[in-house]
């Protein structure tokens, strides 16, 4: 038997609280994007807008693919999970619209190839939706849609005091839909319509573990490729 609606959420969430201290003990620069303890670094920020770009259209394929899935499975899951994914694959623009108010344009950002630690991620999810189950897909939109309800808004603060209102209204614009929709509960719900036993529900926090994991992964790569590097030309 799969856990009921609300002992699922709370260990979903009680996880994603330990991953997050995890992540804030480990990486560099962990709270660069929300604390205002020092000046928000305009490469590290600006590298990861276009990582979100990267990381949103990876997944509208990843997404169809868990779909495919689904609709063979549970069709009233699939439902609901279509409708998601088609507003997520739209939210790129949202995102193209900040870097083009900081002079960067589609060419340019096309241009930058996406983090090792992002195609990492890609690569196990397809093997996850293939070989394990579509619910791969649906507990990263909940990893996503979790965290970012925690700290996208403050992100969006901080890049508003640094640069002005019209450089952050994509990014502000995505917060407030996904407010809006309710997008996390929307991904609550997807992900146990789809859980089909207590086995099934461990196997799902070890991929919500794995998820986490790689998402360290980026953030280190960031902070390398952008922060590190930053100082090493200036150093030379
Ligand atoms: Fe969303």
């Amino acid at each position: 038997m799969k856990p009921n609606y609300e002992t699922f959420k709370f260990k979903i969430v009680d996880l994603f609280q330990d991953e997050l201290a995890i992540y804030f003990d480990t990486v560099d620069y962990a709270k660069h994007l929300t604390e205002n303890s020092e000046e928000l670094n305009e490469l590290y920020y600006l590298r990861h807008r276009i990582e979100t770009i990267k990381r949103i259209r990876m997944t509208a394929a990843l997404d169809a693919l868990a779909l495919s899935k689904m609709l063979s499975t549970n069709y009233e899951a699939a439902r609901k999970w279509a409708k998601y994914t088609l507003q997520e694959m739209n939210h790129d623009k949202m995102f193209m619209g900040d870097l083009k108010r900081h002079g960067l344009n589609e060419e340019q950002v096309d241009g930058v190839q996406p983090m090792l630690a992002t195609a990492q991620k890609g690569k196990f999810l397809e093997d996850k939706i293939l070989n394990w189950s579509p619910l791969a897909a649906v507990a990263y939109s909940l990893f996503v849609e979790w965290n970012s309800d925690q700290y996208s808004e403050k992100t969006v603060e901080r890049a508003e005091e640094k640069y002005t209102v019209s450089h952050v209204k994509g990014s502000r614009a995505h917060v407030n839909f996904d407010i809006h929709e309710d997008h996390l509960e929307i991904m609550f719900g997807v992900a146990h319509d789809l859980l089909t036993s207590e086995q099934h529900f461990e196997e799902l926090l070890e991929v919500c573990k794995s998820i986490s994991s790689m998402f360290r992964d980026y953030f280190q790569e960031l902070y390398q490729s952008t922060i590190v590097e930053e100082k090493r030309l200036f150093a030379a």
